[in-house]
């Protein structure tokens, strides 16, 4: 017993010593001490982007911490950014992939957890110059024009059913439906969804092979950082090998119902499945690469949509005068007989205001996705040795008091003063990031998150439940990569257009 003591308390003090060493030589930045082996693990608070930030005010804008041995990063400022994702793009652009995302990710052959190399170079290419080219975003617009009518039809429908007297609806379900629906059709060419929005067997297990994807993507286990542990923290091996089998499974069902239809008709349609199978050749694409590939795209592209509506929705409740405005822009575009076309929707520049105030203050991957450097680097003088994981609090950026005004205001009218790009050039506001991982599918995202914001606003007026105040708004993040309202937003449409444009057209 003594002696498990004395060598616990003698191995806590190497472990510590080494630590200050390191510190004090190899100039990594500030942070909080380390716990013995398992590092800062249990100081970190869910919402991690909150904690980071707080930590930022003890520590500084740039400040290191410990997972087990694994030293971790952040940056809080938009200098700091801008030397994390431009002056060090190269040397800090890998992944760091647990080994459940490094098995499911066969590796890293996809895209979003590919380290950067040649591989992530062709498939890099292969997104920019043939799947999010301007022409394609054009071809897909009728899918994303009809999902968001749908989702119209189905407010309509429920907000003035005889049963439904409160009028309360939970906007989520719907804005996750037309995402959902837009990325399945975008990727696949297929909805899973009736237009009674019954999802049928396929999209559940679609549905299913995501979220579970995500979570076990999401955990942090201690045996990853720590490999002397991992026989006490084992993961579940079978568990995640059952997950790969699903999504190979699901994924090949996908490509031969294409190729089966493509040797029916004959013909090429525009989404990314089509697109894929056209260039597998040319890009010298593996199967799992085309997997990984489409796979990717519905994992980024559904959540991250539907969230960004979400928090936009909430402030344009909590804030009615925002909310008439952008009323009234829609009513002088389009008029107030009228529905919303996409083609006219740059027109809406307050709107498009709205869209970037909203991503400033939640945006849906407040710290991006983890880098790893590659090599060493240097960031705010200090050393971020070669496999070191990088974070960028683009939460805490977009709340900077020195660089914004009123930071915690919705105040869309900030831009109007002074126009601040969102799409990777300004590094006071990232909520796509920048360089050279920068969201590929920003455009698309932007089109669709727009588009709804400009049909919802135009068809309804949104106002909260009677009895319900604006402070009883829940403004709290869920913890997670991605982030939704801790609480679902509930809110009571009331719509504001001549009823014969709430039903379909086809
Ligand atoms: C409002 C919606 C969206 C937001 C805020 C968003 C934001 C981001 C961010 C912050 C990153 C990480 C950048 C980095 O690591 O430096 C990312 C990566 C990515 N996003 Fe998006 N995204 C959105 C929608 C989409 C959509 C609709 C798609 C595709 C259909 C998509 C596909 C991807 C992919 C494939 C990556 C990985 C890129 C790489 O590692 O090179 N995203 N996104």
């Amino acid at each position: 017993m003594v002696l498990t003591l004395v060598l616990s308390i003698f191995v806590s003090l190497i472990f510590l010593c080494d630590k200050l060493y390191h510190q004090l030589t190899a100039k990594l930045p500030p942070g909080p001490w380390p716990w013995p082996v398992i590092g800062n693990i249990v100081d970190i608070t869910p919402v991690r982007f909150r904690c980071f930030a707080e930590w930022a005010q003890v520590y500084g804008p740039i400040f290191s911490f410990y997972v087990g041995s694994r030293l971790n990063v952040v940056v809080n400022n938009a200098e700091l950014a801008k030397e994390v994702l431009k002056d060090n793009d190269q040397n800090l652009a890998n992944r760091f992939r647990t080994k459940p995302l490094n098995i499911m990710s066969k590796n890293g052959v996809d895209l979003i957890w590919a380290d950067y190399g040649p591989h992530y170079v062709k498939v890099r290419k292969l997104c920019n110059l043939e799947l999010f080219t301007p022409k394609r975003l054009e071809a897909l617009r009728p899918i994303r024009e009809d999902e968001v009518t749908a989702m119209i039809e189905n407010i309509f429908k429920d907000c003035t059913k005889h049963g439904n007297v409160s009028k309360i609806l939970m906007l989520r379900s719907y804005l996750g439906s037309v995402a959902f629906n837009n990325i399945t059709r975008l990727a696949f060419g297929k909805r899973f969804m009736n237009s009674e929005g019954e999802v049928d067997e396929q999209g559940e297990e679609l549905k299913a092979i995501v979220t579970n994807g995500i979570k076990i993507g999401g955990k942090l286990s201690l045996g990853e950082f720590v490999p002397w542990l991992r026989w006490v923290f084992k993961d579940d091996d079978e568990a995640l090998e059952a997950q790969v089998r699903r999504l190979d499974k699901f994924t090949r069902t996908m490509m031969e119902e294409y190729t089966l239809a493509r040797k029916k008709t004959g013909e090429t349609k525009q989404h990314f499945v089509d697109a894929l199978f056209t260039l597998q050749k040319e890009y010298d694409l593996s199967d799992d690469t085309v997997i990984g590939l489409l796979s990717d795209m519905i994992a980024a592209g559904t959540d991250t949509v539907a969230i960004t509506v979400e928090w936009a929705m909430a402030e344009l409740v909590k804030n009615p005068r925002v909310q008439q405005k952008v009323q009234e822009e829609l009513n002088r575009v389009f008029g107030s007989d009228c529905t919303v076309n996409e083609s006219d929707i740059s027109k809406l520049s307050y709107l498009q205001h709205v869209v970037k105030e909203s991503l400033r203050l939640h945006p849906p991957t407040p710290l991006m996705l983890p880098h790893m450097a590659g090599n060493n680097a240097k960031v705010g003088g200090y050393n971020i040795p070669k496999g070191s994981i990088v974070h960028v609090n683009v939460w805490a950026l977009g709340r900077d008091s020195r660089i914004w005004k009123d930071p915690l205001q919705f105040w869309p009218e900030r831009y109007m003063k002074e126009d601040v790009d969102m799409k990777g050039h300004d590094y006071r506001l990232l909520p796509f990031g920048s360089g050279r991982r920068v969201c590929p599918g920003t455009n698309l995202a932007i089109n669709l998150v727009t588009s709804m914001l400009a049909h919802l606003l135009h068809h309804f007026v949104w106002s909260l439940p009677i009895g319900v105040e604006v402070e009883d708004i829940d403004m709290m993040e869920s913890p997670g990569t991605v982030t939704y309202m801790q609480t679902p937003l509930h809110v009571v449409p009331t719509p504001r257009l001549p009823l014969h444009l709430y039903t379909h057209v086809e």
